[in-house]
């Protein structure tokens, strides 16, 4: 990208040529690639579009109620909640990708009845250019590729943000003036929480994972990290007064990162560290062992699953 402003009345310009009159919708998550999709595809075409947020229970903690706020200026927007039928969808699928396999295309059945709803013609996509490297690479099937464009026979898909990396998409951001929650917010998977759980997913560990994602959100902010997360990932033996007890072992991670493609995991001060599990253990307790993970991407992934 050579110059934001450039490349913001440029990318208008395409949305408004595209989607002419019709009708244009638009999955908002709440992270910076559709946030800025929507932003742009709002500033260039109004209320023709109609941005829809489906809350899959899998999101991270106050996500939904900063997301009606943040875009209350938005007066098409729709927040459809759909909590129970995501946890129906993955109760007793432990496998990684039927996992996802599970939240896409209940996502996509979310979104095929909005869709159909508001008859929209044109689907806009917060698709950006590593998404569609890796998805080209065959690494992982993220579900912002792919999917939502067969639901509907729409009459085609804008994609404003797709040759950017995750930095720029930023710029753009800050530049449209979209609150600092949002162009400074790290990455947040499609899938959300699901992925930060290892096994079956049930609402149990994922109020786990929320609040362990919330604590060490909070605490590792200062170190600028690209992503940090808690997440569920097994069980293990603890001590709670006098008694043993098998409770869950949280994983913290924090990594630096420009892409997402490869990772390097933090060096955090041991005081960080053991607040982020005394909060850990303390406010939940059924969570045994709270560990830091110190592997880099390569070797591992950043996410869990
Ligand atoms: P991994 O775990 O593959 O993550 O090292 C790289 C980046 O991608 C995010 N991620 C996903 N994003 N759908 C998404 O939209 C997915 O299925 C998915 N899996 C991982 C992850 O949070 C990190 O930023």
């Amino acid at each position: 990208m050579v110059d934001t402003d450039s490349f913001i009345e440029e990318a208008k310009e395409e949305i408004r040529e595209t989607v002419g009159d019709a009708h244009a919708i638009i999955a908002l998550s709440g992270g910076v690639d559709s946030s800025v999709a929507a932003a742009l595809a709002y500033e260039a075409i109004g209320e023709q579009l109609t941005p829809v947020y489906v809350d899959t229970g899998l999101m991270r903690k106050g996500e939904t109620d900063q997301i009606r706020e943040t875009f209350s200026f938005m007066e098409s927007l729709r927040i459809v909640d759909a909590e129970d039928r995501f946890l129906d969808e993955l109760e007793g699928v432990v496998d990684p990708e039927r996992k996802r396999e599970a939240i896409g295309a209940q996502f996509i059945r979310e979104f095929e009845r909005e869709a159909r709803d508001t008859d929209a013609d044109y689907l806009v996509q917060g698709t950006i250019y590593p998404d569609r490297i890796e998805s080209e690479g065959n690494i992982k099937s993220h579900h912002n590729v792919g999917g939502l464009p067969d639901v509907v026979d729409f009459e085609g898909i804008v994609e404003p943000v797709r040759d950017l990396y995750k930095d720029e998409v930023r710029e753009v951001a800050r530049a449209l003036g979209l609150e600092s929650v949002v162009a400074e917010r790290m990455p947040f998977p499609g899938p959300g929480l699901a992925v930060r759980i290892v096994g079956e997913v049930t609402k149990e560990k994922v109020e786990v994972a929320r609040d362990a994602c919330h604590v060490v959100e909070e605490e590792v902010e200062k170190h600028d990290p690209w992503q940090a997360f808690g997440a569920v990932v097994g069980k293990a033996t603890g001590v709670k007064g006098d008694n043993r007890v098998h409770g869950w072992i949280v994983a913290v991670r924090s990594v630096e990162s420009r892409d997402g493609m490869t990772a390097r995991a933090q060096e955090l001060p041991w005081e960080t560290l053991q607040r982020i599990q005394s909060r850990i253990t303390g406010q939940n307790e059924n969570v045994a062992r709270v560990v830091y993970d110190v592997t880099h991407k390569p070797p591992a992934t950043i996410e869990y699953e």
